[in-house]
């Protein structure tokens, strides 16, 4: 049986994109740019991503002179709940063409959205829930704004850890439930009154801009995430917040092996 939220996301593809930005002024861009700046920083500057003696060159990530193709440490790129590709499109923007991308989402009419962008990622329909991919097959995996719309986050983070290869990052882009009085004010009061309206201007659909809000809301705050990443095996390395914590960043480490544990961690 096809999941509500999926039809959901089937429902609103077509105008997903303008919307998202429409609705987040353009924030929605910007974020996306700090998470792959920060992925860049760590991906040069950690111990496994980056080979000393490669990078640099066209398919490979960082500014070093490529010594040998042979040893380019090329990374494996998995946008997650990618919907229309944004998070991947940016992450090859600021990171270089991936060694392997592919976009994966649930929601065929999302993935429709990507074609015709600026991305090497092959779209992928599957279930975030439990991917048809072998353990430790990707260095990067980007979560843009999926999360919380997964059935049950621990699950979701523990198929993520599975397939991250050790060392790898998974990037959670995400509204989280609201903790100051100024988000509890944005996401209570002001977005319920003008999501679900403009949304149905927009689109149609009021029902799924109100499951938008009702989504940040019910989800956990960000604090709790990071706790529950670490009961699944993760490393936090940073949390950005952005706007005043209308979004934030989330990077978290898949360890290395016990004998490199030490290295290679995200510049705070
Ligand atoms: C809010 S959109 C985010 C799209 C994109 N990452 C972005 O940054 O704009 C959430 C996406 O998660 C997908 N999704 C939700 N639950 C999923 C699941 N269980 N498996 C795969 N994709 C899922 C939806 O189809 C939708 O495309």
């Amino acid at each position: 049986m096809i999941s509500p939220v999926r039809k959901m996301f089937d429902g609103i593809a077509s105008r997903y994109d303008f919307l998202n930005h429409f609705l987040s002024c353009g924030q929605d861009v910007l974020w996306r740019r700090a998470c792959c700046r920060e992925l860049r920083h760590a991906l040069k500057n950690g111990d496994r991503a980056l080979d000393e003696n490669c990078a640099g060159e066209k398919n490979c990530i960082g500014d070093k002179k490529c010594a040998s193709d042979k040893n380019c440490a090329a990374v494996r790129l998995l946008d997650l709940c990618g919907g229309t590709g944004d998070f991947a499109v940016t992450f090859e923007k600021f990171c270089g063409k991936p060694a392997k991308a592919i976009l994966g989402d649930f929601s065929y009419g999302m993935l429709r959205g990507a074609a015709g962008k600026k991305t090497s990622a092959a779209p992928v329909q599957l279930d975030a829930m439990k991917m048809p991919f072998a353990d430790s097959q990707f260095d990067v995996i980007l979560n843009g704004f999926g999360m919380r719309n997964l059935p049950d986050a621990r699950g979701g983070l523990q198929e993520s850890f599975r397939i991250l290869d050790n060392g790898g990052y998974l990037c959670v882009l995400e509204f989280f439930s609201p903790r100051n009085v100024f988000n509890k004010f944005f996401y209570k009061v002001l977005a319920p009154l003008f999501i679900p309206v403009m949304g149905a201007f927009f689109s149609g659909k009021r029902e799924a801009y109100e499951y938008l809000v009702n989504s940040i809301i019910r989800f956990l705050p960000v604090d709790e995430f990071c706790r529950l990443a670490e009961e699944c095996g993760f490393e936090v390395k940073r949390v950005k917040m952005f706007d005043g914590g209308i979004s934030f960043g989330v990077f978290l480490q898949k360890p290395q092996k016990a004998a490199d544990a030490s290295q290679g961690s995200v510049a705070r």
